[in-house]
């Protein structure tokens, strides 16, 4: 379907870009930059490996516009990349699409300090981005494990949820407005920085979570929220899945308005991380689940008392065996440590099929046992290399009944993958669950969105594609892809 990348087109965009360090050539055969496109062409786990020979760094939103009018006249295919720390695939090329790198464009234009309105450029690092209001008294309503080196832009197209949800919402809610470069050159200048616009339409809300399937994205407003003054954090070990529900109701009920994150880790994701950092374990004893309640208010002692009190509550009623209060900052970064080093732990023996569900939290936990014992009753669960799976893990946004199902494995394996699919989805489905509650679809898992949509919405989201990108260039072969029926069940 699309035109193969010549030495013109090239020029063309050598010429737009005006500097040779704003693009990667590797058509031109005889230039040595195969280092170079690597990190181009491969994902965060080093699952995904796509095969692009032309990385375009565009400056400026002329730029993006030029870059995508040219494509698009051209059929050439064109995939979106941010921080590239997705993890569905959704920034990699699966064959030889243009990468259009972002990383160029992360000017912070201005920040409001009466109503906490920002407005950047949608390469901005999500880190420095916070860093920036963190400095004038507000935080940026995300926050998530690959902070230093994701885009904004990337969370936006991901709609990315992260750590603090449960407190701050989801971007649907915290973006105020956006510029997005249209496939075919246009720009949609719709950078409100009003939380209040009710009038048509509200067009933005269509590219948060679209994967770069309609257009990139380059620039946001963002509404951030007043930074508490006052944090405390407090890990729990449970002795049961149960108990961890009742541990987040009361912390619900007690903690109310200070709750900022209520996360969920269990045992096995917690020795897997201490298998391979090493280090002092918060909590002197095993469990087979802990939790880490966070909570950020304006006056550290009295939120601080209300934190112990609540864990008086839940140690002496039994919901909780054990529990701790960190007593500084440094303790409360350790602490956070034990939840966000679990994804980078767990592909330590090879690598790890992701699993990213919403389920009712009454039944969430159940799909670890369920997928343990099947792996374990084909043979494929164990300790020597003759297993191919190491073990199964975990853990969670629980205050979003959002859990990370990942099958550690020291290879991958087809007999795991025929055990795991469609099985984990169908499971889902019966729950009513989201087969990708915050990852995104993007390559990993765009043939079984017929799991947790019907019909009439693929159709839906089918013509919104064919209407956006008419020629089909955004990162196609992802998320809703045009031309891709698969979307019954296997
Ligand atoms: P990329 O990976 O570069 O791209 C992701 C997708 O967005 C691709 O489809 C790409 O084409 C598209 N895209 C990127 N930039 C643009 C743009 N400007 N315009 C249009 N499309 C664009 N996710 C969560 O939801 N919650 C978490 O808690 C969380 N924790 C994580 C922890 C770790 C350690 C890692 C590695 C990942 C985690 N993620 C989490 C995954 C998450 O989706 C990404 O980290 C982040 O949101 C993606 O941003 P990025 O800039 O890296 O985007
Ligand atoms: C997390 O919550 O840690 C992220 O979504 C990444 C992961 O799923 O491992
Ligand atoms: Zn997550």
């Amino acid at each position: 379907r699309f035109a193969k990348l010549t030495a013109e087109h090239v020029a063309f965009f050598r010429e737009l870009l005006g500097q040779d360090s704003a693009l990667i050539d590797g058509v031109d055969v005889n230039a040595n930059v195969e280092a170079d496109l690597e990190p181009f062409n491969e994902d965060w786990m080093h699952k995904y490996k796509g095969q692009c020979r032309l990385v375009l760094k565009p400056g400026s939103t002329e730029h993006v516009s030029k870059i995508l009018r040219y494509c698009n006249e051209h059929k050439l295919a064109v995939v979106p990349q941010g921080g590239n720390t997705g993890l569905v695939g959704g920034s990699i090329p699966v064959f030889d699409e243009i990468v259009i790198s972002m990383g160029r464009m992360n000017t912070i234009h201005v920040f409001d300090d009466m109503s906490g309105s920002l407005v950047l450029d949608a390469g901005c690092i999500l880190e420095v981005a916070d860093q920036y209001v963190a400095e004038r008294g507000y935080i940026f309503p995300l926050d998530l494990g690959a902070k230093g080196s994701c885009h904004v832009g990337g969370n936006v197209s991901t709609n990315a949820g992260g750590l603090r949800l449960l407190r701050y919402g989801s971007l649907h809610g915290s973006v105020l407005g956006m510029e997005v470069v249209l496939p075919d050159g246009t720009i949609m200048d719709d950078m409100c920085t009003l939380r209040k616009n009710n009038t048509g339409y509200d067009l933005k809300q269509l590219f948060i979570g679209a994967e770069g399937t309609l257009g990139i994205v380059t620039k946001l407003v963002v509404q951030c929220a007043q930074r508490s003054p006052a944090v405390n954090v407090a890990l729990l070990g449970l002795e049961s899945y149960e108990k961890a529900q009742s541990a987040f109701r009361e912390a619900k009920s007690q903690l109310s308005e200070i709750l900022s994150a209520f996360e969920l880790m269990d045992g096995t994701s917690q020795r897997l991380v201490h298998k391979v950092r090493g280090g002092t374990k918060p909590l002197e004893d095993d469990y087979p689940f802990y939790c880490l309640v966070e909570t950020s208010g304006s006056n550290s002692e009295h939120d601080y008392e209300k934190l112990e009190k609540f864990l008086e509550h839940v140690m002496s009623n039994e919901v909780i065996a054990d529990g701790v209060v960190a007593q500084d900052a440094t303790q409360i970064r350790t602490f956070w440590s034990w939840r966000e080093g679990i994804t980078e732990c767990i592909g330590h023996w090879g690598g790890t099929y992701k699993y990213d569900v919403s389920i009712p939290l009454s039944d969430m936990y159940s799909i670890v046992h369920d997928v343990k014992n099947r792996l374990s009753d084909a043979g494929l669960l164990g300790d020597t290399e003759n297993h191919p799976v190491v073990d199964v893990v975990g853990y969670g946004h629980m205050g979003d009944s959002n859990l990370h199902l990942n099958i550690c494995v020291r290879r991958y394996d087809k007999n795991v993958e025929k055990m795991l699919e469609p099985y984990v989805y169908e499971w889902i489905e019966k729950r009513q669950g989201s087969i990708s509650a915050e990852h995104g679809l993007g390559l990993a898992k765009k043939n079984y969105i017929g799991y947790s949509r019907s019909e009439t919405m693929i159709g839906l989201m089918k013509q919104i594609k064919t209407l956006y990108d008419p020629v089909g260039i955004m990162n196609p072969y992802k998320n809703v892809h045009r031309t891709n029926n698969r979307y019954v069940h296997q």
